[in-house]
């Protein structure tokens, strides 16, 4: 039996007040084919059957379970290269000139998903800046989704993921084959800190990072939810620091604050200076 409209009104609120995720309302598809594993997983008879107990139950987490499935989870290794490229070539070693003699780096990571950003940050930082051996570096990776959290500090990969975007001598480098997937290393996954946060609400303490990526999720949310995020970042931000969004996403028109790096299709901002 197809979701009702009612069916899909409830779903589209729940997700746009937990995760503020927009869903145009053409997305009865989407919500159907994302939501019957988790009828199945959960014994239910039927989708409908699941959002009826949602909506009865005093307890969140089913919510919180159907809103982890609409979201989008999509990401790569090195995700669209010259963002990287960025950040080796320019943003870096700016970032280790400026803290050579405090000898600490904060990098904040939001929306990480299965962890294929945050890796390909700790990896790149490995093989081309040896020098930060000896320096406090701090790699905070969040995401709203406990699942793929989990999924992130596990390291675990299959085929078909380390084959999207991963340069195969980091493959060998770095990775050993656990059957029919890769294990990251243990020195790399401990340099990444992976914790709970959803963007929408309070942020707990994320320290004063240098470098803070918001890629490839701002595109899900609305303007005021954008700005808000925008905002908080900058505010978080050292004032020397640098902000990194995806290929779809912009601060223009959203937060005067920023202006972009010229460096082309890498999505680098920095604070304005006034
Ligand atoms: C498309 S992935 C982007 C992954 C990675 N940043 C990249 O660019 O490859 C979007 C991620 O945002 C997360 N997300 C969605 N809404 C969120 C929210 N309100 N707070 C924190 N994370 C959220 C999803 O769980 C998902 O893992």
């Amino acid at each position: 039996m197809s979701l009702t409209a009612a069916d899909c009104e409830y779903v589209y609120r729940l997700v746009r007040q937990r995760a503020g995720i927009v869903l145009d309302a053409d997305k009865a598809y989407l919500v159907e084919t994302r939501l019957a594993p988790l009828a199945r997983q959960g014994g239910f008879e039927s989708i409908q059957g699941m959002l009826t107990h949602s909506q009865a139950s005093p307890h969140a987490a089913l919510r919180d379970k159907l809103v982890e499935a609409l979201t989008t989870n999509e990401t790569s290794f090195y995700r669209d290269v010259r963002p990287f490229d960025a950040l080796r070539e320019v943003v870096l070693p700016d970032l280790l000139r400026k803290r050579a003699a405090a000898r600490r780096l904060e990098v904040w990571c939001a929306a990480a998903s299965t962890g294929q950003e945050p890796y390909t940050l700790a990896m790149l930082l490995r093989e081309h800046f040896p020098e930060l051996a000896g320096w406090d570096v701090r790699l905070t990776a969040t995401d709203i989704s406990t699942d793929v959290l989990a999924r992130a500090r596990a390291g675990c990969y299959s085929q078909v993921e380390v084959n999207r975007g991963l340069p195969a001598p980091l493959l060998a480098k770095y990775f050993s084959r656990v059957g029919a997937n890769w294990k990251l290393a243990d020195d790399i996954r401990r340099m990444v800190d992976f914790r709970p946060l959803n963007l929408i609400e309070r942020w707990p303490d994320l320290g004063r990072p240098d470098l803070v990526l918001i890629r490839n999720v701002l595109i899900y949310f609305d303007v005021p939810t954008k700005k808000d995020i925008l905002a908080r970042a900058r505010r978080i931000l050292r004032p020397d620091g640098y902000l990194m969004l995806g290929g779809g996403e912009t601060t223009l028109n959203l937060d005067d604050g920023f202006e972009r790096v010229d460096y082309e299709r890498a999505g680098v901002y920095r604070l304005r200076s006034i």
